[in-house]
């Protein structure tokens, strides 16, 4: 694990292999090591480099909101001090709110883009209300409630009930969350830009993947997102709910690589 200091803060990352850089960014409330075996798939190919976002992981936190303006910027100061001009810039939901609004601010350090279980839509008034209440809950309790919550919305109901490891590796990642770095991003979360418009104007090759049974960001938000970027491909991966490179690794690497491998130097 390496730390730089940027924009304030320190940020933690993981930078591994050599070759053409692949930029891997997490969901709430998980941090790098969410990207485990797609590191262990990728390095002997690609450079790959996994921040934990602010408040994340081995990362600083920052009080208030923090936005998905700011962790994009946080992410390309990371790729600055790394020397890297251009990546493949991917994320997984939260990640890939922070990797949409990376493309709206530093296009051309984007080679092109992985959008994982993730949508474009900013949050409705109501999802709002219910981010500001859970901000409010992490920072009173702790995060053993919202891990308890979000479970089951993860992984689907066999994940749960027959693979015990899964759940275990999810929810001690969450557990790992600092209650102060969860709030802000709730509150970020909730503030952030509806990305819906910048879709069409996507125009570097682009991976769409979603687990089928995905309860937190529906295969039609994918969809979605499919018809509006041009030329982009969509993987709808069986067997998987929200955390679709965890729960079907194998299937998921299969699509990510061999999206990768096309793309060239
Ligand atoms: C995530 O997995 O990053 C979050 O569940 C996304 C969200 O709550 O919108």
């Amino acid at each position: 694990m390496s730390q730089v200091k940027v924009n304030n803060i320190a940020l933690a990352f993981e930078d591994t292999g050599t070759g053409p850089a692949v930029v891997l960014i997490h969901g709430y409330p998980f941090n790098r090591s969410l990207w485990n075996e797609q590191v262990e798939a990728l390095k002997s190919e690609f450079r790959v480099v996994t921040p934990d976002l602010r408040g994340f992981g081995d990362s600083d936190s920052s009080a208030g909101t923090v936005t998905m303006d700011q962790m994009a910027q946080d992410v390309v100061a990371v790729m600055d001090h790394l020397g890297i001009q251009q990546a493949v810039v991917g994320g997984l939901s939260m990640g890939g709110y922070v990797a949409l609004a990376f493309y709206k601010h530093f296009r051309e350090r984007v080679k092109a883009l992985v959008l994982a279980d993730t949508r474009p839509q900013a949050d409705t008034e109501e999802a709002k209300q219910t981010r500001a209440q859970q901000a409010e809950k992490a920072l009173s309790q702790g995060m053993g409630g919202i891990a308890d919550a979000m479970l089951p919305k993860l992984l689907t109901p066999e994940t749960v009930s027959k693979r015990p490891e899964v759940v275990k590796r999810v929810r001690d990642m969450m557990m790992r969350t600092k209650p102060e770095g969860a709030a802000a991003a709730l509150l970020g979360m909730a503030a952030r830009d509806d990305q819906t418009s910048l879709l069409g104007e996507i125009d570097v090759p682009t991976l769409i993947l979603v687990g089928r049974d995905d309860a937190i960001t529906p295969v039609a938000d994918s969809e979605t997102m499919h018809r509006e970027i041009a030329g982009s491909q969509l993987e709808v991966v069986e067997g998987a709910g929200h955390v679709s490179n965890f729960e079907q690794t194998a299937v998921f690497n299969h699509a990510l690589t061999g999206f990768l491998k096309k793309l060239g130097d």
